[in-house]
């Protein structure tokens, strides 16, 4: 009801009354009058004026649905929508709730207090200042396809920062750089039987428009936001709704298709080390190889010192570029 009569506000250039919306939407009066004082809360902007009704002045630099709504153009990626003002981590919460829901939830909180990066590590998550948000999904794959879904969130969010005339690279598999330095992780997590994949939650980590302040001390040489990166700040509520896009289109083209031809295609034109020396950091080793391309599978082409070639599976492994800190 609050995210009517917020549609009401939001279409209105004038005024409307009370008794108006609440002929519309079929409720009293009052609790039009509640519903303006939470959306108040929320942080809009609502000039009440007597006699003549409500008129809303300012939308906020919220990420919650009825925000994200007039940049979303997809069919049910994130159509099923759970805002939070602040949560451990939405990875957390989109397992919690990945058995009872659909495909497409996206689950996106303003702060986590506890969001969790790869490799065990914690992503800072300050309020307002990025994008911390979950896709759940449920595609029909055998569990050993699933590091596609990254390359597919990889691509969507390549794409999306694109059409908004940022561009990034991509550090495969999971990373979005600019000028080299890291502004986004996915953090793709799964549940699956032998041969079947129960669900897979994908977790984006954008620093949208955080400050340098914001990053931990041994933070602050390798990460960056896109704002200290373009010197502005970005609309996070655009580039939400482009990421989720983006994402369905891509991981509609990979149901439909059974391959990730495209994805794969803007992850290598825009693969960050490519034909560079990189060093490959496995659990318990380390080499410098070439990076060669990327192989329809998404693998990482590499040459070793010998010329030997080899592919690489982004499970459980880091690259890092020679020089520079990523
Ligand atoms: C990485 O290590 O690069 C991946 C970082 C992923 C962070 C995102 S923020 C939203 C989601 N919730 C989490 O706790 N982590 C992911």
């Amino acid at each position: 009801m609050k995210n009517e009569i917020l549609n009401i506000l939001k279409n209105k250039s004038e005024h409307i009354s009370g008794e108006k919306i609440s002929k519309e939407l079929n409720i009293s009066r009052t609790t039009v009058w509640n519903y303006i004082n939470a959306l108040k809360k929320d942080g809009y902007e609502i000039e009440s004026v007597t006699n003549k009704g409500y008129k809303i002045l300012s939308n906020p630099d919220l990420l919650n649905y009825s925000e994200i709504q007039e940049f979303l153009s997809t069919e049910y990626i994130g159509r099923e929508f759970v805002y939070l003002e602040s949560v451990d981590s939405t990875n957390r919460i989109a397992k919690e709730l990945a058995f009872e829901k659909k495909e497409g939830l996206v689950i996106i909180s303003e702060e986590q207090l506890g969001g969790k990066g790869r490799m065990g590590r914690n992503w800072i998550s300050p309020k307002y200042k990025g994008i911390w948000m979950t896709i759940l999904i449920k595609p029909d794959i055998d569990p050993s396809e699933a590091s596609k879904i990254t390359l597919i969130a990889s691509a969507a969010i390549h794409k999306a920062m694109d059409k908004m005339g940022i561009y990034t690279q991509i550090k495969w598999p999971n990373d979005i750089l600019i000028n080299r330095k890291k502004i986004c992780g996915v953090l793709t997590e799964m549940n699956c039987e032998l041969d079947l994949v129960n669900y897979m939650i994908v977790g984006i980590g954008i620093n949208a428009n955080l400050d340098r302040k914001d990053f931990s001390e041994d933070l602050k040489e390798k990460a960056s936001s896109i704002k200290m990166e373009i010197g502005k700040e970005v609309n996070r509520k655009e580039l939400v709704g482009n990421i989720l896009n983006e994402f369905e289109k891509l991981y509609e083209a990979y149901k439909n298709n059974g391959h990730i031809k495209e994805s794969i295609e803007i992850n290598r034109q825009n693969l960050v080390f490519l034909n560079e020396k990189i060093k490959i950091i496995k659990r318990d080793s380390e080499e410098i190889v070439l990076a060669k391309d990327l192989d329809d599978n998404g693998m990482l082409i590499v040459e070793h010192e010998d010329e030997s070639i080899e592919k690489i599976f982004s499970g459980e492994i880091s690259i890092r570029g020679l020089n520079g800190y990523i």
